[in-house]
């Protein structure tokens, strides 16, 4: 037989590694749609609540919006290095009931909660990228690795404001 190792060097690049390419391709596409998601989230939510406890809240969703646009960039770049396509507005359908305006403004909870959910939901499907990639794809593993020690970070921050508002008899 004649080798083949022109293509064998290519790793997740390779003709023979196609299916698990679209797999993880797939899964990308989903990661791109939930920062998107979030982006749009945060920004509302760092402009509509109300009362004087909101203000370190919308502060950090600010912040935060920016470095979830960062992740999508990150995202999109990945599917295009894997031979994917970064799908189209019309593709997108939302998923973030919980980051939905409050029927008050002032209620924080409800938003830190949101922000919680959706962490946790970010959590959870790049740890599943993380696995699917492990010692087949090192760069998207890496790449997802960082982006979940972001999500990692947020989550925890959520998390402390909502013990303060457990703690004062407000959540
Ligand atoms: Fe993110
Ligand atoms: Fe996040």
């Amino acid at each position: 037989m004649e080798a083949t190792s022109g293509t064998d060097t290519r790793g997740i690049l390779s003709e023979a590694n196609a299916a698990k390419r679209e797999e993880i391709v797939e899964m990308l596409q989903r990661a791109y749609w939930m920062e998107i998601e979030t982006v749009m989230s945060y920004l509302a939510n760092s402009v509509n609540p109300d009362g004087v406890r909101a203000q370190e809240i919308k502060e950090s969703l600010e912040q935060d919006i920016t470095e979830e646009l960062g992740h999508a960039k990150l995202f999109a770049q990945r599917i295009k290095e894997l031979y994917g396509i970064v799908p189209g507005s019309e593709d997108f359908s939302a998923e973030q009931s919980y980051l939905q305006p409050p029927d008050e403004q002032v209620d924080i909870v409800h938003v830190i909660r949101g922000v919680i959910e959706a962490e946790t939901g970010a959590i959870e499907h790049y740890t599943k990228i993380v696995e699917a990639t492990d010692g087949v794809d090192p760069v998207t593993n890496d790449m997802v690795i960082a982006i979940l020690h972001d999500e990692q970070g947020h989550r925890r921050l959520f998390e402390g404001f909502l013990r303060e508002y457990e703690a004062l008899g407000l959540a």
